[in-house]
Order: structure tokens, then C-alpha cells, then sequence
């Protein structure tokens, strides 16, 4: 089923977390987040899963990825652990697959063609970093290199709040209409066009 990998990253340098915060503060790009996923089920990594408002998790479907047998989800009823991207191969339901950095360049850049998914929706933000925070930096070049490569944009850029919103699809793959209809309602009623990039 269709895999749809949704990021913000920051221009220039493809961070998108430094510890287990991201370094900028731009509601507008998470609520979109959230409309583009509710409803549907999310993949991410534990580190990830533990940065998420308790209020955004209860009630939402997630697979978590860890290797830690014994970690228990908030909501069992509607969420999962398993304990690789692999499983992913022929996973039967679509997915949203929201980071962090081990996961997006597992799903793109891992080298595992099955696991790619058919489309990225690519928000670029170009303000500063927020200062002072502390931890490592987690960056997704290796999956911003293949989806330069392998993937095409097929939107004008939308732009909103310093954030450049843009939806790319795998060169060559089927892609899914009501999935991309989906994901362009979204950006489509808060983001307005950049013009020039029609
Ligand atoms: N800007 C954005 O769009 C965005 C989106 C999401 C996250 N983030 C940020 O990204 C940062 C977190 O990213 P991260 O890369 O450090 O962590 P992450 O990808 O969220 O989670 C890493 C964890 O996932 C598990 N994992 C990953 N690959 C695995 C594999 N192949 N097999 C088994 N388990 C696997 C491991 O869990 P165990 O250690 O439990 O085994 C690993 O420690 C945070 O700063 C977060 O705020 C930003």
C-alpha cells in the first residue's frame, strides 16, 4: 500500500531535530502535520514516538520502531512496537512515515526499493535554528540526496510561516490519487502558492 513519508527540515543543512526537540516553533507546520495524518496510521521511531503531545496520541494509529520488546505504547488499542523497518516491505495498510532521521533514512535511503515510499511531502524551513538547545543534531541528507534523485516534484512550492510546503512522487511508481488528493487538500487550504513556481 502507499507509503507516504512526511517531513520539515531546515534548508541548507537537512536537520530536522537537535536532542528531542525541533529547533523551530511553527505551529502552522504541525497542524498540518496532523490534518495530513488523522485518521491514518503513522511509522515512527521510539525517539520520535516520545517527543508526541500526550493529546495527539491518544486515539491515533502508530507503529513504533524499536528494538526494546518491552516498551509499552500510550493507547493499545490502536497502536503497535515492531522491531525493524522491514516488516514495512508488504505491509498491507497505507502509511505516514514520521521520523525521525534513523527512520526517513531507513525508509529512502536504506537501499531496500520495497521499503521507498511512493511520496514525499518536503516542508523546508528557512528561518534560524531556535538557540541554546542541547543534543545531537538529527539530519536527513542521505534521504534528501535520494529524493533529488529518484523523485519528482509534481506541485508548486505553497509557502506559510517561513515553511516552503512541496510534494514529490517516485519517478516511475504508481501513486495513489486519492492519497496525493488527500495530502493537496491539506496544504491547499492553509498554504498560500508561491507565485513563479506554478
Ligand atoms: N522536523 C521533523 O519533521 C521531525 C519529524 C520527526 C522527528 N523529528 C525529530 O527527530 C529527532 C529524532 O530522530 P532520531 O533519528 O534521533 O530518532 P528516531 O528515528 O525517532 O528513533 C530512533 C529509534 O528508533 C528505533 N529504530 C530506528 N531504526 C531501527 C531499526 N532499523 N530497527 C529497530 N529499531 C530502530 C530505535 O529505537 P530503540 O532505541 O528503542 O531500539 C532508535 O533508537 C527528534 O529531535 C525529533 O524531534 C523531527
Amino acid at each position: 500500500m502507499t507509503k507516504t513519508a512526511i517531513w520539515c527540515r531546515h534548508a541548507g543543512d537537512n536537520i530536522i531535530g537537535i536532542g528531542a526537540e525541533i529547533p523551530w516553533n511553527i505551529p502552522s507546520d504541525s497542524q498540518k502535520f496532523w490534518k495530513m495524518v488523522e485518521g491514518r496510521q503513522i511509522v515512527c521511531g521510539r525517539k520520535t514516538y516520545q517527543t508526541f503531545p500526550p493529546a495527539k496520541l491518544e486515539g491515533q494509529e502508530i507503529v513504533v520502531v524499536t528494538g526494546d520488546e518491552n516498551f509499552e505504547v500510550y493507547d493499545k488499542k490502536k497502536q503497535l512496537t515492531v522491531p525493524d523497518v522491514k516488516v514495512f516491505k508488504n505491509w498491507e495498510k497505507e502509511i505516514y512515515i514520521a521520523g525521525g532521521a534513523q527512520i526517513y533514512n531507513a525508509f529512502i535511503a536504506g537501499g531496500v526499493n520495497k521499503l521507498m515510499p511512493e511520496i514525499i511531502v518536503d516542508c523546508v524551513f528557512q528561518g534560524e535554528l531556535l538557540p541554546g538547545l542541547c543534543g545531537e543534531a538529527a539530519e536527513i541528507t542521505p534521504a534528501v540526496k535520494v529524493m533529488e534523485k529518484q523523485y519528482r516534484q509534481i506541485t508548486p512550492d505553497y509557502e506559510l510561516d517561513e515553511v516552503i510546503t512541496r510534494i514529490f512522487i517516485r519517478k516511475g511508481e504508481f501513486v495513489d490519487q486519492a492519497v496525493l488528493k488527500h495530502l493537496l487538500t491539506v496544504i491547499d487550504s492553509q498554504s498560500p502558492r508561491l507565485a513563479g513556481t506554478e
